[in-house]
């Protein structure tokens, strides 16, 4: 037995029944250019007509360069930009507002959006890690970011952020602060592997989601009632249910696929929306909207008129 947990815990607290893991020396930069290639098929658009690559992932294959070169090199692209997102769960929708700003800005057509993430290789499978080591899962998804007739696409992108949490879900060792190198009693304490303050995590997630939510609508002068889905950051099912309650949406109109992935962080929502795209859940004209929730503390949403 790896650890203490069961089955019956696992489905009843997160929501997961399956997860994905990769073989060793697959890397996020791998998934995420899988995941790339088909963005850019299914947006009908060739490799050459992207102007930058936008990379969120916290489980880069390299501390330093980032995932988006190696994108940039698998996929044959031109020396266009590659810019890394490090905001975790929120990573997707920081860089997803990052190429909305880009492309309504004028400065480049196409903007691939990737979120990526290898978990299981930095993951605790020992007891003292369960609480971490049963809900992340690896995975990958990307969209294509490009010009909408008016009054369709990202109407707008609502970020968050409060640091004084930073240390409530994160790995603090090796760190730049005292001794980047790995040592003996880092690793016999655990230290390098995540750290999340769970039920703390939970509130805060609970109480920003509508939040933010909220905040997209209002924004663009909508109602609850005009939403037609919404695709949160698939954290925890409890996560999902709660914030569903919260804004009254009835069931149908709260994606969730945690149960086939667990939580794949910057990757969740990407998947999602490949999902519902592929399932037929979303039909032009649709309010779609989406949001996220996690470690810095971070949080964001997107409104999404498909
Ligand atoms: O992706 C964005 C960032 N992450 C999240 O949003 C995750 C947010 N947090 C959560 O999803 C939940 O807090 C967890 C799933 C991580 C934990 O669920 P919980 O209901 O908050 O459990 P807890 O941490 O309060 O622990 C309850 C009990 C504890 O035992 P005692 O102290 O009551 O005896 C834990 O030791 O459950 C125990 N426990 C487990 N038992 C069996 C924790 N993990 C496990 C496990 N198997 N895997």
């Amino acid at each position: 037995m790896l650890m203490d947990t069961s089955d019956e815990w696992i489905v009843q607290r997160t929501g997961v029944r399956e997860r994905r893991f990769v073989e060793p020396g697959v890397g996020a930069s791998h998934l995420g250019t899988a995941a790339a290639r088909k963005a850019i098929g299914k947006a009908g658009i060739a490799v050459d007509d992207i102007g930058l690559v936008v990379f969120a992932t916290l489980s880069p294959d390299y501390y330093f360069p980032g995932a988006g070169v190696l994108v940039q090199q698998q996929l044959g692209m031109p020396t266009v930009g590659a810019l890394d997102v490090r905001d975790q769960c929120t990573g997707f929708l920081y860089g997803l507002s990052v190429a909305e700003a880009y492309v309504k800005g004028g400065f480049h057509d196409y903007v691939l959006v990737i979120g990526a993430e290898t978990h299981s290789p930095g993951l605790n499978f020992t007891t003292a890690g369960r609480d971490t080591a049963v809900i992340f899962g690896d995975g990958a998804g990307a969209v294509v970011v490009g010009p909408a007739d008016s009054g369709r696409g990202i109407l707008s992108s609502h970020l968050h952020s409060e640091g004084k949490y930073a240390r409530e879900l994160c790995v603090e060792a090796p760190t730049f602060l005292s001794n980047p190198w790995i040592t003996k009693d880092m690793l016999e304490a655990g230290r390098h592997f995540p750290r999340m303050n769970g039920r703390y995590v939970f509130t805060h997630a609970v109480r920003r989601f509508p939040e933010v939510i909220r905040e997209a609508l209002a924004k663009n002068g909508l109602a609850l009632s005009d939403l037609s889905l919404l695709v949160p950051h698939q954290a925890n099912l409890r996560i999902t249910q709660a914030v569903g309650e919260a804004l009254g949406l009835p069931e149908g109109k709260v994606f969730s696929n945690i149960e086939k992935y667990g939580n794949t962080t910057a990757a969740s929502i990407p998947i999602a929306l490949d999902e519902c795209v592929e399932g037929g859940r979303l039909r032009e004209g649709d309010l779609v909207c989406l949001a996220a929730f996690g470690s810095g503390f971070t949080w964001a949403s997107a409104l999404i008129r498909w």
